[in-house]
């Protein structure tokens, strides 16, 4: 089984680890556009046409199946890819607010929703999870949070402030879903920042939805994974490295 994972840069390896933890692959073609990065600032044309382009990339090689590891794509781009794909496709969002109702049973909570400018304008959680009959939900974009981790600022001064800023004046958050597969490197932060709620994982939820919703149950006992970028390969590369340490074969 072959997976092609993309996304508009590095924060999609924080799935491709989830899916590494799991060994749901026996092989992961990894693609991120880091030469047109941040996608969270554009529009839905420039967002849907960057990732068709994306989807062609991944013609050369075969895959079985195709995850969207970025919100912003899963939130604009997702029935696009759908028309043009004869494989499964696969975003992170229908997954993110399934994972948020196994997580929290009650109804009331109040539920807070991070992402990129572009996911929160698109209202898809907000949609989703009221459809589940979720009515206490805040959304915050916090596209600041993006140059942060890529940064790779993952505690101290410049990320306490950025939260200062965002989350002033929010209180009693029971959950928080991480609308941006960049933020899973800062949910230990986010989380204890927000008296220690609960949060909901692109990735984790990504394996929830592979083995609940489509049935997957394979395991390899090695991946291999190659990792594509538009620009600087060698950088995302050293980032995958960093993040996914032991995981990765060689
Ligand atoms: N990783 C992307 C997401 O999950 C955000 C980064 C960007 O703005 O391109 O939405």
């Amino acid at each position: 089984m072959k997976v092609g994972v993309f996304d508009s840069g590095i924060g999609g390896l924080t799935v491709v680890k989830s899916l590494l933890e799991h060994k749901l692959f026996e092989e992961i073609i990894y693609y991120g556009d880091t030469a047109r990065v941040p996608y969270g600032v554009k529009d839905k044309n420039t967002i849907v046409r960057y990732s068709l382009e994306a989807f062609e990339f991944f013609k050369n090689f075969d895959i079985d199946i195709f995850i969207i590891a970025c919100n912003t794509v899963s939130a604009y781009a997702i029935n696009e890819l759908k028309e043009v794909a004869n494989i499964p496709i696969i975003g992170v969002i229908e997954p993110g607010v399934l994972a948020c109702e196994k997580k929290i049973k009650d109804k009331d909570a109040n539920i807070l929703v991070l992402g990129t400018k572009a996911t929160i304008t698109s209202k898809k959680y907000e949609t989703n999870l009221n459809n589940l009959g979720y009515k206490n939900l805040t959304s915050i974009p916090t596209g600041l949070f993006v140059p942060i981790v890529e940064e790779g600022i993952f505690e101290g001064e410049i990320l306490d402030s950025t939260m200062r800023h965002y989350f002033k004046g929010l209180k009693d958050v029971d959950a928080v879903i991480l609308g941006c597969t960049h933020f899973p490197l800062i949910a230990q932060k986010i989380s204890s920042y927000l008296n220690d709620c609960d949060t909901i994982h692109s990735g984790e939820a990504i394996v929830g939805y592979l083995k609940d919703e489509h049935k997957y149950d394979k395991s390899f006992k090695n991946t291999k994974v190659t990792f594509f970028a538009s620009e600087n390969p060698e950088s995302l590369k050293n980032t995958a490295k960093d993040w996914l340490g032991d995981l990765l074969n060689d």
